[in-house]
Parts: structure tokens; sequence; C-alpha cells
């Protein structure tokens, strides 16, 4: 049965990257492993930027080169410069996720240049990878900034035409630090899908203001298809101010089989694989499903308490 909505897991890049504890190469290898044999098609595994700007990610092409590759699953890197294209190619990334800001502001604090510059970036990046990848490009701060505040509509669909214009295959809308609602999701993805077809759109959210569930639901039904979303509920951008975790891989799969709609992914083998998260980063997670089990998992009556009529 094909998958009513399609969810990237992105807990190996956007989960780990914010983490001050560097995972060991081979536990990160080991959890895109297990995630991999869960039913995911997408699962971006890494990032190939400066490792000054993020330690927690610096060994990504080690981890690239020691994943198992399976049939029928992408495994997607992020990059920001054609440096970081090349080193995606060499380590056999089937997707490059280029990255840049809506606002202007957000790009310099977290990619050290203005929009000119990832521009010409991107365009590199095109040359380079040719047909040797697939070639996605992510708008950060879709949604709003946390340095400028709201971005205009108008701005996000000018860039998304010159991401198109530059090569980009699909894209990417990102809510970088949750400033997104229902009613500007459903406008933002009714504008974009008048430019790109519903099956190269992703939907990024994170969390941070307990929206991600519901924006994702309003993007479901405005019409995207593919969201973004992090085991354990883990994420956030390092140089967004107040930045926390994307929406929850385990969470968003249960509310999904709620409702009816089918993920193709292994809920129970995710939350068992979510319970793991806290020993390997050292702290709870903010997920919610992995902590409470799923609404059909009764409990016993205590012991000591009669049930009469
Ligand atoms: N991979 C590895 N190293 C890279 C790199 C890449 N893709 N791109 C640049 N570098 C190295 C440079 O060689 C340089 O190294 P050096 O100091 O040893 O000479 C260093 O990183 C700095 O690069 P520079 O070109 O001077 O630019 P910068 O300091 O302004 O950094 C970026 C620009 C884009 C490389 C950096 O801001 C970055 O990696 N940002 C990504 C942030 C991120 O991942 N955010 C979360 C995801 S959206
Ligand atoms: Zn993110």
């Amino acid at each position: 049965m094909s998958a009513d909505i399609v969810i990237q897991e992105v807990c190996p890049r956007d989960g780990l990257q914010i983490e001050p504890i560097v995972v060991p190469t081979d536990v990160k290898v080991a959890l895109i492993d297990r995630l991999s044999v869960l039913g995911f098609r997408r699962i971006e595994a890494g990032s190939f930027v400066s490792q000054k700007a993020v330690p927690a990610l610096a060994d990504g092409d080690a981890v690239f080169r020691s994943i198992v590759r399976r049939e029928g699953v992408v495994f997607v890197a992020l990059i920001p410069n054609l440096r970081g294209a090349e080193r995606a190619l060499q380590a056999d990334a089937d997707e490059v996720n280029f990255v840049m800001s809506a606002s202007e502001t957000h790009n310099r604090v977290n990619m050290g240049m203005d929009h000119q510059g990832s521009l010409s970036a991107l365009a590199e990046v095109t040359a380079a990878i040719g047909r040797r990848a697939v070639l996605n490009a992510t708008l950060a701060t879709a949604f709003g900034c946390p340095f400028e505040g709201e971005q205009h509509e108008g701005k996000v669909l000018r860039l998304i035409e010159t991401y198109l214009r530059l090569g980009a295959q699909s894209i990417t809308l990102a809510d970088t630090t949750g400033m997104a609602n229902p009613k500007l999701v459903r406008q933002r993805v009714k504008s974009v899908l008048g430019l790109v077809p519903r099956a190269q759109l992703t939907l990024h959210f994170h969390n941070t203001r307990g929206l991600g569930l519901i924006n994702v639901m309003a993007g479901f039904e405005a019409g995207a298809l593919r969201f973004d979303a992090s085991l354990g509920g883990l994420g956030g951008c390092p140089f967004a101010p107040g930045a926390s975790g994307n929406v929850c891989t385990e969470d968003l799969v249960n509310l999904c089989r709620e409702i009816g709609l089918n993920t193709g992914l292994d809920l129970e083998g995710l939350i068992a694989l979510s319970r793991t998260l806290p020993s390997m980063i050292g702290h709870p997670v903010p997920g919610q499903v992995a902590r409470a089990g799923r609404a059909c998992d009764l409990h016993s009556v205590p012991l000591g308490i009669t049930l009469t009529d």
C-alpha cells in the first residue's frame, strides 16, 4: 500500500546538530541503520558544513561511508555551499539539500553570507552535481525569523522561483523556530503549490511553540504531501535563538495512524528506537508517544482495586 503522507526522518541531521555532546560515529551509523528498516523512504543522514559551525556533525563523510544503503531509501545530505556539495558527492549521498534562509539576517548568522552569496553558491552546486544526485533546496525561516520576524510571501515566492531557475528539483519550506501557525501554513502552501508540484514540496516544522503537529495537518489539508520529522522530537538550528525540536516522528506517525492516514512506517519500532535516545544523548527527549505509549496500550487495574457494578 503506498503511503498517504511521506515522512522524511531528519533526526540524524537536524536532531543531532544542536546536541551539546558529539554522538560517536558508530552510534550515529547504528541509529541510521535502525531507522532505515522502519519504512522510511527518505532519511537526512548528516550535513557537510563547516566543522567549526557544527562540530556535532563533523563526521558526515564517515557516517555516509558506513551506513547500510537499502534499496528504496534515499539518503540526503544538507549542504551550504560548493564544498559541501563536493563532499556529499564524494560520500555518495543520493540527494543534496542546499539551504539558505528567507531572512537575510538569519542567513548571515547561519551561513555567513547574504542572499546573493548563497544564490551564487547554489548555481555552483547545481553545476557540480549535474545528474549525480537529486538537488533539493530548503528555504529556512520561511514562516518567520527570530531576528526579522514575519517574512513576506512575495519574497518567499520570489526566492523559490529563483531556486527553481537555478536548478532545484524540489523545495522545502522550513519553519526554523516554530513561528508558523495553521492559517499562515494554509496560505503559504496554497501559494507555493502554484510554483511547485505537490510531490516536490516538503514542509519542515519545529514544535518550538507547540504548533508542530497542527501545522503538519494544516499543510496536509492544504495539499502538501511530504513532511520532515525527527525521532524523539530532537532538533534545532544552532544559529537561531530559542530554537527547539522538530515535529516528533513517532508522535506524527501516531497521529496519522489514529486518523487513518497510512505512513508506511513501523510505529512500534519507532517508539522502541526513540526510547533509546535519552541514553544516547544524555537527557530526556520532547516526544510524547514514546513516553505515554500508544492510546491502545491499556493498563491493568492497580492491585487491590475491586471492580464491582
Ligand atoms: N564543509 C567543511 N568545511 C567547510 C565547508 C564545508 N561545506 N565550507 C567551508 N568550510 C570551511 C572552510 O574551508 C574554512 O575552514 P578553515 O577555517 O579551516 O580555513 C571554514 O569552514 C570557514 O569557511 P569560510 O568560507 O571562511 O566561511 P564562514 O566561516 O563564513 O562559514 C559556512 C560559512 C557556510 C561554511 C558556515 O557558516 C556553515 O557551515 N554554516 C552551516 C550552519 C549549519 O549547518 N546550520 C544548521 C543547518 S541549516
Ligand atoms: Zn530544522
